[in-house]
């Protein structure tokens, strides 16, 4: 479905990614781990249309997107859940979810997508009048899935959503991505630095290091590699 292939991103000359190559099938869960500043968060922008590759190309579904602008991808059925989440958080959560919609106008769908937000998300639903600044750190990740999730994705793309939440919520984090995978039929690529809990979680993984792909493999396999254990489960 997504297919980012032997990428070189720069910011302003100086290199961020040198080489990545990572392949999401439609209807997998992939996971990509690698230590801070390796290059995770530039790969997901370059292919959510944020930035754009020196070298190499990224496609979706057959078509060339290297040059996509951001605000085109909603509309092909990529979204993204930046790292930090970025939500406006003067606004409510209601508005924050509205402008996860804000380049559609099928107000029956907008209106079905809203009810599939709340079913993943009750705890939305009875805050909506909330500032999303007073959220806690696992509703402020819920929220902006739920955004994501208002431009009716087929593929979603999540920087580190475990990031900063307390271990109960960070496993019904996870429930939620399987649950989105499994029931709601959406691609997902998936950048976490919580690798056993990704890696298990996913189908297929690549391991990146300063900027380029160094590994990949079935999720299982990653997890039982020497690499995976000695460089991320401290083993
Ligand atoms: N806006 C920017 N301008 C210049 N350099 C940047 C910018 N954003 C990131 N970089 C550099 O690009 C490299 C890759 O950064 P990136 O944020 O993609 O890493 P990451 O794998 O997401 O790290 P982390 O795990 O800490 O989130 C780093 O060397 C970083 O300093
Ligand atoms: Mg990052």
């Amino acid at each position: 479905m997504l297919s980012i292939d032997r990428i070189a991103v720069d910011y302003d000359g100086v290199p961020a990614i040198h080489d990545i190559t990572v392949r999401v099938p439609e209807g997998a869960i992939v996971a990509v781990v690698g230590s801070n500043g390796s290059g995770k968060t530039t790969m997901l922008k370059t292919a959510a249309g944020l930035l754009h590759p020196s070298k190499g190309t990224i496609t979706f579904e057959g078509a060339d997107i290297s040059r996509t602008p951001a605000h085109e991808m909603p509309k092909m059925g990529i979204a993204l859940v930046p790292e930090g989440r970025k939500l406006f958080g003067k606004m409510s959560v209601r508005r924050n979810l509205d402008m996860g919609a804000y380049t559609r106008t099928d107000r029956v769908e907008i209106e079905r997508n809203l009810e599939r937000v709340f079913r993943f998300f009750p705890r939305l639903s009875e805050r909506l009048s909330q500032k999303a600044g007073t959220l806690s750190g696992g509703e402020m990740q819920m929220l902006a899935i739920g955004r994501a999730m208002m431009s009716n994705p087929r593929l979603l793309m999540l920087d580190e959503p475990s990031l900063g939440i307390a271990p109960n919520l960070m496993d019904r984090i996870f429930e939620v991505i399987a649950d989105l995978n499994a029931k709601e039929n959406l691609t997902i690529l998936l950048v976490e630095q919580n690798v056993s809990e990704a890696l298990s979680l996913a189908h297929f993984g690549y391991v990146i290091q300063t900027g380029r792909t160094v590994l990949s493999g079935t999720g299982k396999v990653l997890l039982d590699s020497d690499m995976v254990r000695k460089a991320f489960l401290g083993m």
